[in-house]
């Protein structure tokens, strides 16, 4: 199949709108698409060095043909570089380009790319435009949408950034196939999340067919704009993570333990989906979630090759948890299934988290 075809999902929030444009053969149309979204004379690609070589032409080509002026710049790929002086090269790549404040930014690349290059955009000239196009399954359904950019510190991930809304986002499903299998698994972690958040058939569809980087991309831009659909209800209600947005932390506060108990070696998606095994198992052993609830997430992980426990020590997941960012005084909110399709947010005090994090420990599912 070698006609390009997409899907449209409009995203509308208080501080703007935008479409998510899904679909295959997009990269060759990102400038045409561009230029009949925005009023901009040049654009500032930034990627990485693992998708620049694979992508970067195509971009850059379809931008020239849209009669978009164009620059770029490739970081250093990995979160480890997603850091001050990245951001910083970012910024001074920016104003060699004689970037104004009718320039663009596109972000080509995965959740890191779109991270950095979106704070750039946000701190630039006091913000320009930032159009997303992301690569990986992660940044597809989750991380481009919404807005939220940010860097690293060394004491903690995302410590630093700014809330921009992206003026277009272009996911072509084809980047998808050159992923290393883990990343692109890595990316299902937060398909789950959000079919255990607000969509059943989704989960049930999850449950029984394992998504797969060289099947139907048809059938996977499908399943990638309704993720999309469900993120965008979220942030169109709560843009800045006030209230109902922090349901997206679903699997998150346990899962964020393990990844920096890790030491960031274990993948987001993968922690996210055994985080969110560990709070439905403490949650129904507490008897806030239905019965049965637990067993259903676990076999829809397991089905998507996806971790149910993590072997970090849970001292190690209590301290690293009570140190969360999203931590209020001593209390942190906590995304609690009740049943598919249907979560509460509790406040629980540090020690009712570190007895949480204990009741939910289990044995891997095999
Ligand atoms: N990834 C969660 C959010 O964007 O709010």
């Amino acid at each position: 199949m070698n006609e390009s075809w997409h899907e449209v999902v409009p995203v509308h929030t208080a501080s703007r709108d935008y479409d998510v444009v899904v679909g295959t053969h997009l990269l060759d149309e990102v400038g045409h698409r561009m230029r009949s979204t925005l009023d901009a004379d040049a654009a500032f690609v930034v990627s990485d060095t693992n998708v620049a070589p694979l992508y970067l032409n195509r971009v850059e080509s379809s931008l020239r043909e849209a009669g978009f002026s164009v620059a770029s710049t490739a970081v250093k790929a990995g979160e480890s570089h997603k850091n001050l002086a990245t951001f910083g090269s970012i910024l001074e790549d920016m104003a060699t380009a004689s970037l104004t404040r009718d320039s663009v930014v596109v972000a080509l690349g995965g959740g890191v790319v779109g991270d950095m290059a979106g704070f750039a955009a946000a701190s630039y000239m006091r913000g320009i435009r930032v159009v997303q196009v992301p690569t990986t399954l992660l940044s597809m359904v989750d991380s481009s949408v919404g807005g939220k950019t940010a860097i690293d510190l060394s004491r903690g991930k995302n410590l630093v950034g700014a809330f921009l809304q992206p003026s277009l986002v272009i996911a072509d499903v084809g980047c998808l196939s050159t992923l290393a299998p883990y990343v692109f698994v890595d990316g299902i972690g937060e398909v789950v999340k959000h079919g255990v958040l607000a969509d059943e058939e989704l989960f049930d569809e999850l449950a029984a067919h394992p998504l797969t980087q060289d099947g139907d991309p048809i059938q996977l831009a499908h399943v990638i704009a309704r993720n999309v659909a469900i993120k965008r209800d979220v942030v169109g209600a709560d843009e800045k993570e006030h209230g109902v947005r922090q349901t997206l932390n679903l699997g998150h506060t346990i899962g964020h333990a393990f990844e920096a108990a890790s030491g960031y070696a274990l993948g987001h998606g993968h922690c996210v989906a055994a985080g969110l095994c560990h709070v439905v198992r403490a949650s129904e052993r507490l008897g806030w979630s239905d019965p049965g609830t637990s067993n259903r997430i676990e076999r829809c992980v397991a089905a998507q090759g996806l971790p149910t426990t993590c072997d970090i020590p849970l001292d190690d997941v209590i301290a690293q948890a009570s140190h969360d960012k999203k931590r209020h005084g001593a209390s942190v909110n906590i995304v609690v299934p009740i049943r598919i399709g249907n979560v509460v947010m509790r406040r629980v005090s540090l020690p009712e988290l570190a007895n949480l994090i204990r009741k939910g420990a289990g044995s891997p599912r095999p």
